[in-house]
């Protein structure tokens, strides 16, 4: 295929192969499949609703050989790593140095979401705003560090483990001891703790794309982040999400591109480790301004269910441009102007203890009234469909706006059958009811 006709992204049919096996890979290989023309799709390992799109490969997400060998004998135009672990063990650099145009940074600069600390350094150092923060390496720092960044101990403490952890590693506590429990628990385990001053105000998730030196943001949403109602139980991989924030302030999106995202990548280029994938800016928009909570070195999961529901432009053209090094700075992305939520069914025991295994039925009903259900944690064992992961599907529903969308996308949720399984149902409520905040 001639290299000007692939850039086109609208006369060549590209063939692309997705790593991961949850409900973002399953979402992105939904929006790469609704593309014209439709990319020939493959994933390793994929999942069972991947698998009704694309065709999949038996080698694991932190099998690097595996991804190697199967990416040289499919001989894709790009590969996207979807996942974390894989990007923070360095499988774009493997998948690259094997001659791959690949979409996800390296090692070195997903060690941005690998470790909290390094993160804070590259912020600071580009002069992003973020939580004050100390790190603890040892037990006799942790009472003079809590002290530091919580010095009147009226609001609550965050504690946080240093590496990856599932967005499991985070405790928000006003509970000084509980607070110290888990910071000795991270301790206990070999880890660095990150203790952080605490955020108020709303959380909004914007992915940047970037081929390393330009930025191209997609639409914000909003995530869910504990387990239950009303924002209480503990913090979680994601609960549900929307798109559009109705609420948020104008001008956002520029604001975060000019304080956030531009200035970090350029940091990271200056050092040598061009980021290129998506950076995902976790923000809190404070009662002081705008603040990032964390960064991610891949498309969020399951915000990347509601963004890419409403994201009416090519989308594997705008992967490759990025992977390519090639992407124009003014793309000018088009969205829907329809409300997207997503509700997460997580199994029983998510997120502390996780049972697997159990069917799952009622999916045709759930799909009958409107909603398409994203595969995040399932496995096909003698011809039923059964949990396999803690977060085992994520209802999508679009509507006119939020209110529409999210009542869809919880009667829809409503209509599967999954022993013990739970959700939350006050995905996008303030937000659709008109009120600012996170629930
Ligand atoms: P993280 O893994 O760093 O994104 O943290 C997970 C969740 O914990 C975030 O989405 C927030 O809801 C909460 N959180 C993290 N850091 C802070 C902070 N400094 N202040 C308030 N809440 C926080
Ligand atoms: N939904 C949060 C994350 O993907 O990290």
């Amino acid at each position: 295929m001639p290299a000007a006709e692939r850039r086109l992204g609208t006369l060549a049919r590209v063939k692309i192969l997705v790593i991961g096996s949850g409900g973002r890979e399953h979402a992105i290989i939904r929006r790469l499949a609704a593309d014209h023309p439709a990319p020939e799709l493959h994933a390793a390992p994929g999942n069972p609703g991947i698998a009704q799109l694309a065709t999949t490969h038996d080698v694991a997400v932190g099998d690097l050989d595996g991804q190697v060998r199967l990416a040289g004998e499919l001989q894709p135009d790009l590969v996207v790593i979807g996942p974390e672990a894989p990007l923070v063990a360095g499988a774009a650099d493997c998948l690259r140095e094997a001659g791959q145009t690949v979409f996800g940074p390296s090692a070195a600069a997903a060690h941005l979401e690998g470790s909290k600390s390094w993160a804070k350094e590259i912020m600071a150092a580009a002069g992003v705003p973020t939580a004050a923060s100390v790190t603890v390496t040892a037990l006799d720092q942790l009472g003079a560090g809590l002290d530091r960044v919580n010095p009147l101990g009226d609001v609550p403490f965050v504690v946080k483990a240093d590496g990856l952890a599932a967005g499991k590693g985070v405790v928000v506590t006003a509970d000084r001891d509980a607070a110290i429990t888990h910071a000795e628990a991270v301790l206990a385990a070999g880890g660095q703790v990150v203790l952080e001053e605490f955020l108020d105000g709303p959380e909004v998730s914007l992915f940047c794309v970037s081929d390393g030196t330009r930025v191209v943001p997609l639409a914000p949403a909003q995530d869910f982040k504990r387990a239950l109602d009303g924002d209480e139980g503990p913090n979680t991989g994601g609960m549900g999400a929307y798109s559009p924030l109705p609420w948020a302030p104008e001008g956002l999106t520029e604001e975060v591109l000019d304080k956030v995202a531009r200035p970090t990548i350029a940091e990271l280029a200056e050092r040598g480790i061009p980021f290129v994938g998506v950076l995902y800016c976790g923000l809190a928009l404070t009662s002081r301004g705008l603040r990032v909570v964390e960064f991610n070195a891949r498309f969020g999961d399951p915000e990347t269910q509601v963004v890419l529901e409403r994201l009416t432009s090519p989308f594997a053209p705008l992967l490759l441009a990025a992977a390519r090094g090639e992407l124009a700075e003014d793309t000018e992305l088009t969205w829907s102007e329809e409300a997207a939520v997503t509700v997460v069914l997580a199994c029983a025991g998510y997120p502390a203890a996780v049972r697997t295994g159990d069917p799952i039925t009622g999916l045709e009903t759930c799909e009958a009234l409107g909603a398409h259900v994203i595969h995040a944690g399932t496995a096909v064992v003698d011809d039923a469909l059964v949990s396999a992961g803690g977060r085992v599907l994520s209802v999508v529903a679009t509507g006119a706006d939020l209110e529409q969308a999210r009542s869809r996308a919880l009667a829809a949720t409503e209509q599967i059958v999954l022993e013990g399984s739970h959700h939350r149902t006050d995905i996008a409520r303030r937000a659709a009811s008109g009120a600012l905040g996170t629930s």
